[in-house]
């Protein structure tokens, strides 16, 4: 498989190693890679975690959570948990698409519409499928998703409100073929460029722009470096919380336990967060300075040339075009 990396085999052939070996119950202190910068809907789950994870081990393990990419960029976290150099990654679900093709069904341009579609799909059949496929295909396995909200577009140029007003306007996307072919069919080519290098890229008006969540544009002050917001709806963004399968297969069958039931409360605890957060952060970011525009005609355009141009390039990759059928379904859609 084109994007199944000679690091994966590896680690998945360690992994047989090791559930022939017995597992440790030596205490262990984790290391826990975080994309995003404290106070971020990332962090908020990766606390949660720790905490539950003390809790469901008696203080036995812990964890420590290194923010803001202080351990390398989100898509090489992926690689170094599948080595296990490297024991947890959170991170935003586009940068694992890279490793494991079929998590793309996440960030289709407007499959997911709201934050009950988003658990509906990460809590349910469809979650524990992609959780079997990074399995496979990167050596890492899901075990909680943090909810961001949708990504909106930001940029320190001008208020965009239609897709003439994108023209000629410079984007960050990450490393994502989705979402490169999503600007593409929006008329604006964008600049791929890793999460890491992005405040300073928007800061030295490398690009203009890029899209995150209210709460990730608030938490990684973006506020001081772009001034407009177009409240897009495009992707909802869900940032799943990864283990190394290496690290995961050498423990107990109860530590096992104890790191699954402590994804899931940091899972359901992040979507409480998101409900209780996001209306004040929006106004805060105005107070801040920023303007937030709807795009016009209710987004109709964007809608229109992103589903068109994208869905069907993608059927393939995340495992034919019944995956989407049965996730819109799953949606009543
Ligand atoms: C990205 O744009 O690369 C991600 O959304 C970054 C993140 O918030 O983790």
């Amino acid at each position: 498989m084109k994007y199944f990396t000679k690091l994966a085999q590896a680690a998945l052939i360690t992994v047989g190693m090791l559930a022939l070996s017995s597992p440790t119950a030596v205490a262990k202190s984790f290391k826990i890679a975080v994309g995003d910068s404290g106070g971020s809907a990332q962090h908020e789950l990766g606390k949660k975690f720790v905490e539950e994870l003390e809790k469901r081990t008696d203080g036995r393990h812990t964890a420590r959570l290194f923010l803001n990419g202080q351990l390398g960029s989100e898509q090489d976290t992926v690689n170094d948990a599948a080595i296990g150099t490297l024991d947890f990654s959170l991170l935003a679900i586009n940068n694992i698409t890279p490793f494991s093709p079929t998590v793309g069904v996440m960030t289709l341009p407007y499959v997911i519409l709201s934050l009950e579609d988003a658990e509906k799909l990460t809590q349910g059949e469809v979650g524990k499928e992609l959780t079997e496929n990074t399995i496979r295909d990167a050596g890492v396995r899901i075990i909680g998703w943090t909810y961001t909200g949708f990504r909106v577009l930001t940029n320190s140029k001008k208020p965009i409100k239609t897709l003439e007003d994108l023209k000629g306007v410079v984007i960050r996307v990450p490393k994502n073929e989705i979402m490169i072919d999503v600007y593409k069919s929006w008329g604006a080519p964008p600049t791929p460029m890793a999460w890491s290098e992005t405040f300073t890229a928007l800061q030295q008006k490398v690009v203009d722009g890029q899209d995150n969540p209210y709460l990730t544009v608030h938490s990684m002050k973006f506020y001081e470096v772009q001034k407009y917001v177009t409240n897009i709806r495009y992707i909802f963004s869900v940032e799943p919380l990864i283990v190394s399968e290496q690290v995961f297969q050498g423990l107990s069958d109860k530590d096992k336990k104890a790191i699954l039931e402590a994804g899931n409360a940091a899972t359901l605890h992040s979507a409480t967060h998101l409900r209780k957060s996001e209306a004040a952060i929006k106004k805060d970011l105005i107070a801040k300075g920023m303007q937030i525009d709807d795009p016009a005609n209710g987004e109709k355009e964007w809608i229109e040339k992103a589903t068109a141009a994208v869905w069907p390039k993608f059927y393939e990759s995340i495992g034919g075009k019944a995956k989407l059928d049965n996730v819109l379904k799953i949606l009543g859609r």
